[in-house]
């Protein structure tokens, strides 16, 4: 087993490997069950959902595509606003197909209300959204998210593929970060 070296930043450990796995396997079942015989592609959202989407991916036993979206928020001040930039658009069209929109984690709903407008334009046969993580206290805006792996309190988490200025995403595990390292 390879050693991670950043434990002294995080005061708890919330998810483990142990929880994270049989959960992904139940989310790739369910949507295998209810996507059987339709033309199903995942959109992952750039980069910390990247992780998730490939441990999700390989759960799923059905024909299955991927693409990507990368998104990024303006500053603190139009945040609220919830306009979004498109850093990575997808590169296939949409149209007709069906839609999983795969998230880190859900926090306000801004990024995810942005994108599911913007997706939904394109006219696809359906949107849905999966996300690892929920955190339903931080909410600003009302998202259908229709397969949630866990709702987690509100803190700032790091790992499996969540970052704290882009560091933190290579842990197995996922952990809250120490107030003070932030
Ligand atoms: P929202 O628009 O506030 O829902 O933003 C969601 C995005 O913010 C996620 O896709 C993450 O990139 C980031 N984010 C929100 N909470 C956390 C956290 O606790 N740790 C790491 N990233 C987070
Ligand atoms: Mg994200």
């Amino acid at each position: 087993m390879a050693q991670w070296n950043m434990g002294d930043d995080l005061s708890e450990i919330l998810l483990r490997p142990e929880d994270l796995g049989p959960k992904i396997k139940e989310l790739g079942a369910a949507i295998s069950r209810d996507y059987q015989g339709k033309d199903l592609l995942l959109v992952g959202v750039l980069k910390g959902a990247v992780i998730f989407l490939s441990d999700l991916l390989r759960e799923i036993t059905i024909p299955v595509s991927i693409d990507f979206m990368a998104v990024s928020s303006y500053g603190a001040a139009t945040k609220t606003s919830g306009i979004v930039r498109i850093l990575k658009d997808l590169d296939e069209s949409i149209e007709g197909r069906h839609v999983l929109v795969v998230e880190d984690i859900v926090d306000t709903g801004l990024t995810l209300h942005y994108m599911l407008d913007n997706l939904a334009s394109r006219r696809p046969a359906s949107v849905k959204v999966c996300a690892l993580l929920d955190k339903p206290d931080r909410r600003q805006v009302a998202v259908p998210v229709d397969y949630i792996g866990f709702h987690i309190p509100d803190r700032f988490v790091v790992g499996y593929g969540l970052d704290y200025a882009e560091k933190y995403r290579n842990l197995p595990y996922i952990g809250v970060l120490r107030p003070d390292r932030i």
